[in-house]
């Protein structure tokens, strides 16, 4: 089937680049973002872009509680899907997860598979930054997330750095720019990729909605598992509509041989 000659392109490959969004950690009980049961669906996307933040950061952090609550507020582990990226990863058969997510969920896995606490071999480039940390706008300091996010339910709007900095979630909002030198990584990556797998990411947010183009441009193979259609499927040689937690553990077991 459609996944045995994905399998077959993943074995003959030399670089093979797997591409997630939050597709891949829905199954862990993070929601995704657009669909039925996405967080847009019950939040206005403009309560969270880079404008308000300036404009309004005790505003934003009020909402941004919420949101964080939402979206990590359970308690979630990677997946099998996570877990055969990483265990790919540590056999030598991939070259870099690129993520949109901000959950930390890829890292979680590396970890887990190689017993490492970070530096993870391959690398995994976390696009649109970590929600776990904050970071302050004035000293650049990063900061473990949840006590930050605690004192901002408790009242402290917006929380503050040491410095007396506003401090921000450690993420790309809308409106902002993604930093130059991770998007130019993650296009390096998807140009010199002999195989692309796109998995769980509706494909529909730049820059995400052109590395897949990108990668089928410079002669790669492009697969996409996802359990909806996307903008980039009329250019992949192979779509798989399933769930990622059937499909990735799959894919690990037909190219591990
Ligand atoms: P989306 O929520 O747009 O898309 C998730 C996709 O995953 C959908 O197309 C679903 O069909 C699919 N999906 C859900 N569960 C699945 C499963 N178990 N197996 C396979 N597929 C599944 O998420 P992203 O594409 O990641 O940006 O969204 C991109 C960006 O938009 C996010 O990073 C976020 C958001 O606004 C920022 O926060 C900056």
């Amino acid at each position: 089937d459609d996944l045995e000659r994905l399998a077959a392109d993943v074995r003959s490959a030399d670089a093979v680049v797997a591409f997630t969004g939050a597709g891949i950690s829905a199954p862990s009980g993070v929601p995704t973002f657009r669909g039925d049961d996405g967080v847009w669906e019950q939040f206005d996307e403009g309560q969270f872009a880079y404008g308000r933040f300036q404009r309004d950061p005790e505003g934003f952090w009020e909402d941004r509680v919420e949101l964080q609550r939402e979206l990590f507020g359970g308690d979630y582990e990677p997946n099998a899907a996570h877990d055969a990226l990483a265990e790919m990863g540590k056999d030598g058969d991939l070259e870099a997860i690129l993520t949109q997510n901000t959950d930390g969920l890829h890292g979680d896995a590396a970890a887990a598979v190689d017993g490492s606490g970070g530096n993870s071999d391959p690398p995994i480039l976390e696009l649109h930054g970590n929600a776990r940390r904050v970071r302050c706008t004035d000293c650049g300091k990063r900061r473990d997330g949840d006590p930050i996010f605690e004192r901002a339910a408790d009242g402290e709007l917006p929380p503050t750095c040491d410095c007396g900095g506003v401090f921000k979630p450690d993420v790309v909002l809308f409106g902002e720019q993604l930093p130059g030198a991770v998007i130019q990584r993650a296009r390096s990556f998807a140009r010199e990729s002999d195989v692309f797998l796109a998995i769980g990411s509706s494909l529909v947010v730049e820059p995400a909605a052109s590395l897949p183009r990108l990668a089928a441009s410079t002669g790669g193979t492009v697969g996409i598992v996802n359990l909806e259609p996307t903008p980039c499927d009329d250019i992949a040689d192979v779509v798989y509509r399933e769930d990622v937690t059937d499909a990735l553990p799959r894919l690990r077991e037909l190219t591990d041989e």
